[in-house]
């Protein structure tokens, strides 16, 4: 018989963008509502508020703070305070190792956020572009990462233009990130919004402190999806969309409840008028309003809700320093209709039913 009503420990979201400013506000609430403990920050802002020092990374987190201080009570009471922020640092060719120490050490982020430029300095998604251009160049801050356990947070997709777009991802697993399994054996890695088939495989299977960040919408969606009844932007995002059969076997690791992979929504809104431009539309989706739903409905399609509950709310959370909450959510089998639009931004799935609803 199936389970109506699923009731695990409140979870934690593994790779969150809330913005800035008005936005901040808007999606900020949205995970707070979804009975998140808490999440991984990412400082991927407007250059030159990016977290890619000790004093952006504070002042971004004094944001955040006086946000959560201020939000309506009501529904979402007391939640605010109790939120923990997990900052990242957003890694440059210019931050030391010893600043990168020094940050970690003194409690201002938790982990180390890789996102990759090319020499033409083109990011491989929204507000890369000043990330790493010279990956070996980093070897000494990965090397201090090693000895002080700091967590890479990995962004691992090729970015020179002539790298095909589906095989980003895989190129960069063996040419980035094996020689840095290599070369630093004890330095946590986790491999973020993870979406190649054969990526999945290798996680799984390297004999490494290695997880993954998997978001609800690559485990849904496949590549066909951007394109269908043309282009849909609502679809498009970073790393784009695999085939089908990547989706299914990542899907696969997920709901079979391996432990080395764990909810990351990479909830990332854009405005609308950016979203939908014919030209450079931003790679993102919205699923922050309905992220628990979203995972739920997909571990039930698989039956495999009994692993629900590790993916959302445990797996490698010791990692990020946090534990398994002891209070607990609830998610009921029923209609959940889901908004077109919060705050101007396109939500995913806007206008059709889950069948999953959190009640508390
Ligand atoms: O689709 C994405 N959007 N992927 C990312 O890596 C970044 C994100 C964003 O910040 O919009
Ligand atoms: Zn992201």
């Amino acid at each position: 018989m199936k389970e109506n009503l699923v009731t695990i420990p409140r979870w934690f979201d593994r790779h969150l963008h809330i913005r800035d400013g008005g936005m901040m506000r808007t999606v900020l609430s949205c995970t707070l509502k979804q009975r998140a403990t808490g999440a991984v920050i990412m400082g991927n802002l407007k250059h030159p508020d990016e977290t890619s020092t000790i004093q952006n990374t504070l002042s971004y987190r004094k944001r955040i703070l006086n946000e959560l201080q201020d939000l309506p009570s009501g529904e979402l009471f007391g939640l605010g305070q109790k939120f923990k922020l997990c900052m990242t640092l957003y890694l440059t060719d210019d931050i030391s190792p010893e600043e990168v120490v020094r940050g970690f050490k003194e409690g201002v982020w938790r982990a180390v956020k890789l996102y990759m430029a090319n020499q033409k300095g083109q990011g491989g998604t929204t507000g890369s572009a000043h990330g790493v251009k010279n990956l070996l160049g980093r070897y000494p801050v990965f090397e201090a990462m090693e000895k002080h356990k700091i967590p890479l947070l990995g962004h691992f997709e090729a970015v020179e233009e002539d790298v095909d777009e589906f095989d980003r991802e895989i190129v960069s697993v063996y040419r980035d990130l094996k020689p840095i399994l290599e070369s630093f054996p004890e330095l946590p890695v986790v491999f973020e919004h993870l979406t190649d088939g054969r990526a999945a495989d290798f996680v799984a299977e390297v004999d490494h402190d290695i997880y993954a960040t998997v978001t609800a919408h690559h485990l849904m969606i496949n590549r066909n999806t951007m394109f269908w009844g043309g282009m849909n932007p609502g679809h498009y995002c970073k790393p784009v969309p695999k085939r089908e059969t990547h989706r299914a076997k990542v899907r696969q690791y997920v709901t079979s409840g391996n432990r080395r992979f764990g909810a990351g929504t990479d909830s990332a809104p854009h405005d609308e008028s950016v979203k939908s431009r014919c030209y450079g539309c931003a790679a993102g989706i919205f699923t922050s309003p309905t992220a628990v739903e979203l995972y739920t409905m997909t571990f039930d399609e698989d039956n495999a809700l009994q692993h629900l509950g590790p993916f959302l709310s445990e797996n490698f959370l010791a990692l990020y320093g946090m534990e398994v909450s002891s209070e607990t959510m609830t998610i009921e089998r029923g209609t959940l209709v889901v908004p077109q639009k919060i705050g101007g931004v396109q939500v995913f799935k806007g206008g059709t039913e889950l069948p999953w609803k959190l009640v508390g």
